[in-house]
């Protein structure tokens, strides 16, 4: 297996650091060859060199069965121009569509959901992620002026949105799931948003044996939070699906736990934590390192490694038991000695 692993800004440094380690204790657990090359893109290659990502990036990154990525934004960059060609340029090019990212609470003790356990939070959302408000169409007339005029425009596509609400059912099938939905905000994006309407209706009599639900955004975010027994699998588009998914984190104990991958199924796909570079923790090894570390399980198991990715999820199970963790889950350990007791509990 050939990864390329983006360590990127901040906290992503060290907790890619810790996902390598975690790779590295299954190489040898298993007995199975994994090799990494480490790309050194990121704010601070971009202020020395100017280049966000080289001319021949993407191809790079397709010439590997997989991409692991820490995170991306700095403060320096306050445009955010190298996150946007190498997180979401990849995105865009690689056709990642899918966008991953399973809500799973490990421990009662992690949830701030009053009385909710690990057997009330645990669903999948399905993020859009090659469309929607991302997808840089758009721009300012007079800016910076009085009279500026800022216009960025929503897409959505037949295609676009048909293949990530299949996705989302063929995945509760092969898990034998009963229960899909969508959330939109149709009653006010009645042109945008009447296409998801319409693709959703179109899909679901295919899977009769899967109950297709509905919700607008902003009722789903309250139901998420006053229920959150009832999702199995969420589908949604790319900018409702961020907000929701960082929402569905604090549920599992907060931003460093929650994994995600961007997935093309069977091409090369990138696999990182759903939180950011959090630069006010940056350097001083108390990032949680869970999210990146179950990023990468995520990433084996889509490879196929599944007894390998398993072995990883349990390991992480036991150190959060064990209370084997950093401090923003109750626990009083570094970083780097949260991922040597996710590392030993494989060995
Ligand atoms: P963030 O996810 O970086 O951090 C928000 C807060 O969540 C942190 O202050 C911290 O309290 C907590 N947190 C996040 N990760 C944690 C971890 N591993 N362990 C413990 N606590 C953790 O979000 P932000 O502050 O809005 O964004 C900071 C920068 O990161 C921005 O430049 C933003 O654009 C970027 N960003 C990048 C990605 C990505 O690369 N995928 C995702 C989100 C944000
Ligand atoms: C995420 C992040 C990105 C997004 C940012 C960094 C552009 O928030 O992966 O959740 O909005 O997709
Ligand atoms: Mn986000």
């Amino acid at each position: 297996m050939n990864i390329a692993v983006i360590p990127g800004d901040g906290i992503g440094t060290e907790v890619t650091a810790e996902a390598v380690k975690v790779l590295r204790a299954v190489e040898a657990r298993f007995g199975k060859p994994i090799a990494i090359e480490t790309l050194p893109w990121s704010a601070d290659y971009f202020l020395q060199t100017g280049v966000t990502i080289p001319p021949n990036g993407y191809d790079l990154l397709r010439s590997f069965d997989a991409v692991l990525v820490g995170a991306l934004g700095d403060p320096r960059v306050p445009d955010n121009r190298h996150a946007r060609d190498i997180l979401l340029g990849t995105r865009f090019e690689l056709d990642l569509y899918v966008n991953y990212r399973p809500v799973r609470l490990l421990d009662e003790r992690l949830c701030p959901l009053k009385r909710r356990g690990p057997s009330d939070v645990n669903f999948v959302v399905f993020r859009e992620n090659t469309e929607g408000l991302y997808v840089g169409v758009g721009g300012r007339f007079k800016a910076g002026t009085e009279d500026e005029i800022a216009i960025q425009e929503e897409l959505n596509t037949y295609k676009g949105v048909h293949r990530i609400i299949r996705h989302a059912f063929e995945f509760a099938r092969a898990r034998g799931l009963t229960r899909v939905c969508m959330a939109d905000k149709s009653n006010a994006m009645t042109d945008g948003h009447a296409l998801w309407q319409r693709v959703f209706k179109e899909v679901a009599p295919a899977y009769p044996e899967i109950q297709p639900t509905h919700y607008y955004i902003d009722a789903l975010a309250m139901y998420m939070v006053l229920d959150p027994g009832q999702f199995q699998v969420i589908v949604t588009n790319n900018l409702f699906g961020d907000i929701i998914t960082d929402l569905g984190a604090s549920f599992q104990g907060g931003l460093g736990m929650a994994a995600s991958g961007n997935i093309h199924p069977g091409r090369t796909s990138l696999f990182e934590p759903v939180h950011g570079s959090a630069p006010k923790f940056a350097g001083k090894n108390i990032a949680n390192p869970i999210g990146a570390i179950a990023s990468a399980a995520l990433m084996l198991e889509t490879l196929g490694w599944t007894a390998e990715a398993q072995a990883i999820d349990e390991a992480i199970l036991r150190a959060v038991q064990e209370g084997e963790v950093t401090q923003d889950i109750g626990g009083a350990l570094g970083t780097r000695q949260a991922g040597d007791a996710i590392g030993q509990r494989l060995s």
